[in-house]
């Protein structure tokens, strides 16, 4: 289910609605939840977008995103690790590319091993836009890059606009290097624009109800002057795990 992407009008950047499908979160309040983590801990986890295989499911052999992928259950309360899977959309959800499993190269040890990422699979957990139950549910972790060149605009969601098939999805950047665009666009179910953002900093994020809206990302370039630049995202599905196929 996509459509060509369209031009939302602009919206307030701070949406303190509670009944609202989506949250948006600043990067200063990520990292006051980060505080425990060290300096260190942060730098490792931000350099290891720098170790991701280029995702070998783009349509046409097209190179410029890159990608890991782990899911993981609650079990007593903590967070565990699945053995590494295939992550699967349906063909109605991603036209682009569901249909089939797709096995991603899977987290690395560091990431997996991270607190950094468990803090902020709680941070977002305990933030949703709706109810949700962690005994009954599993999560998906995405790690993302986009590299722009001038040789064409890249898109970060292919798919145009679209839905993940999820309950939740949190969508945190980690870097944004030497790029105009990637403009973050939420939709409500009849495709009508609602709000429009651009994330700069690292760590400032969104978590949208994926059932209550679609959502999209405008094409990134180089900014003047630079032959590439990057766009690192960390992706968090929150979703079902009976009769969900992402973490099996
Ligand atoms: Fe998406």
């Amino acid at each position: 289910m996509t459509t060509k992407a369209i031009q939302p009008p602009n919206t307030a950047v701070t949406d303190h609605n509670a009944s609202a499908p989506y949250r948006c979160f600043p990067s200063a309040e990520l990292k006051q939840n980060l505080a425990a983590h060290s300096e260190e801990q942060l730098k490792l986890f931000l350099e290891s977008w720098e170790d991701l295989p280029v995702d070998s499911y783009m349509k046409d052999g097209a190179d410029y995103r890159r990608r890991r992928y782990g899911s993981f259950h609650w079990t007593a309360g903590k967070l565990v690790a699945d053995p590494a899977g295939v992550f699967h959309q349906t063909q109605e959800v991603n036209s682009l590319h569901g249909g089939v499993d797709r096995a991603f190269p899977p987290l690395s040890d560091s990431v997996l091993e991270s607190g950094v990422l468990d803090t902020l699979i709680h941070f977002f957990m305990a933030r949703l836009p709706g109810e949700f139950d962690p005994v009954t549910s599993g999560v998906g972790v995405h790690q993302i890059r986009i590299t722009a060149t001038r040789d064409a605009d890249r898109l970060p969601a292919p798919e145009g606009v679209h839905e993940d098939g999820h309950h939740f999805v949190a969508q945190v950047l980690m870097r944004r290097t030497d790029i105009d665009g990637g403009e973050s666009q939420i939709f409500d179910r009849n495709r009508r624009p609602i709000y429009r953002t651009t994330l700069r900093e690292a760590f400032e994020s969104i978590v949208i109800d994926d059932r209550r809206v679609f959502h999209g990302v405008s094409a990134i370039r180089p900014v003047d002057g630079v032959r590439q630049g990057i766009r690192d995202m960390l992706l968090i599905d929150y979703f079902p795990v009976q009769g969900h196929h992402a973490g099996a």
